[in-house]
């Protein structure tokens, strides 16, 4: 079987000359970004780890900076990258969550169903904040990228019916993350048609809305929280013509690449953990091209 995807092993001129259907790059995002020419990319999605919550346990990793604006500011200069390399008719898909202060611990132990979420590190409380507060992280980095020049679009919820369960008595379980739609600019490409909804009555169809109902799908090799391809599919094709350049600049186990696959897209992925690639590479390669996928 012919492989999917092509590994970094040239210089990047080269690479952009031939598209493979999947391309990943292994290395630090911002690093690797600026090796990319201008205008490359149709669209953007991706969702970057989030602040203080997970341990991937690389020097490179986003997310364990100490302050809260510390993050802010390095996903604002990362996506100041993307903004770069993405066509002027380009959009960017983000995918973040709002988390909570820790009220005051170092570090979280091992949670037995989810090894992803022990950790060596804990943040302190940001200035201003209190112990149990919410912190809006989601919107702190969407108004952020908004000052640094996006065009911020859209505020999509991302409803998870499946959510995990809580065990708080004080406040509702989150069953939400947002995904923010940006432009680079003013007018870009927006496939409205390839992503209409149908009707309450079934019998006609309509724009689509800003909350999208979607379990979370689980990836028995990967650790941490992976993209359901239902979240994906609806921002490439909205997002790309068919054949067009899709990025993933935090591509962990390589969801979007799956999803450029299945809609007949090329990807290219950045991600800085060796182990994610190879369960990257393992995904891509079982995926059969189709437009049709449809998804539990
Ligand atoms: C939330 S996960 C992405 C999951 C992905 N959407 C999927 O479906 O599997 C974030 C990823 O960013 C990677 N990462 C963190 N810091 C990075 C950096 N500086 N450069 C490249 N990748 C980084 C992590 O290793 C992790 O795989």
């Amino acid at each position: 079987m012919k492989s999917q995807f092509a590994e970094d092993t040239s210089a990047w001129p080269l690479r952009c000359n031939k598209w493979e259907p999947v391309q990943i790059i292994s290395g630090d995002v911002r690093q690797e970004l600026k090796e990319i020419p201008e205008n490359t990319f149709h669209t953007c999605i991706t969702s970057p780890p989030y602040w203080g919550m997970r341990d991937y346990g690389h020097e490179r990793q986003i997310g364990a900076e100490e302050t809260l604006p510390e993050y802010v500011a390095n996903l604002v200069s990362c996506f100041r990258e993307v903004r770069r390399v993405l066509r002027n008719d380009g959009t960017f898909w983000l995918n973040i969550g709002n988390t909570y202060t820790s009220g005051g611990r170092a570090w979280r132990d091992k949670d037995a169903k989810n090894k992803g979420r022990a950790m060596s590190y804990r943040p302190d409380t940001p200035e201003g904040l209190k112990p149990k507060d919410l912190i809006g992280v989601a919107w702190m980095v969407a108004m952020a990228l908004q000052s640094d020049g996006w065009y911020l679009r859209s505020d999509i919820i991302w409803h998870k019916p499946n959510c995990q369960p809580e065990s708080v008595k004080d406040r509702v379980t989150v069953s939400h993350e947002y995904l923010f739609m940006f432009s680079k600019n003013e007018n870009y490409y927006f496939d409205q048609e390839a992503i209409k909804e149908y009707t309450a009555d079934g019998k006609g169809r309509k724009n689509k809305r800003t909350v999208w109902a979607i379990n979370t799908e689980p990836c028995k090799e990967a650790h941490f929280a992976v993209f359901p391809r239902a979240l994906v599919r609806p921002c490439i094709l909205a997002g790309s013509p068919p054949g067009g350049h899709i990025l993933d600049p935090f591509f962990g186990s390589g969801t979007v690449g799956v999803v450029a696959i299945e809609t007949g897209r090329n990807c290219v992925g950045v991600e800085a953990k060796p182990e994610y690639i190879e369960i990257a590479k393992n995904r891509i390669n079982g995926v059969t091209p189709s437009l049709f996928t449809s998804y539990p």
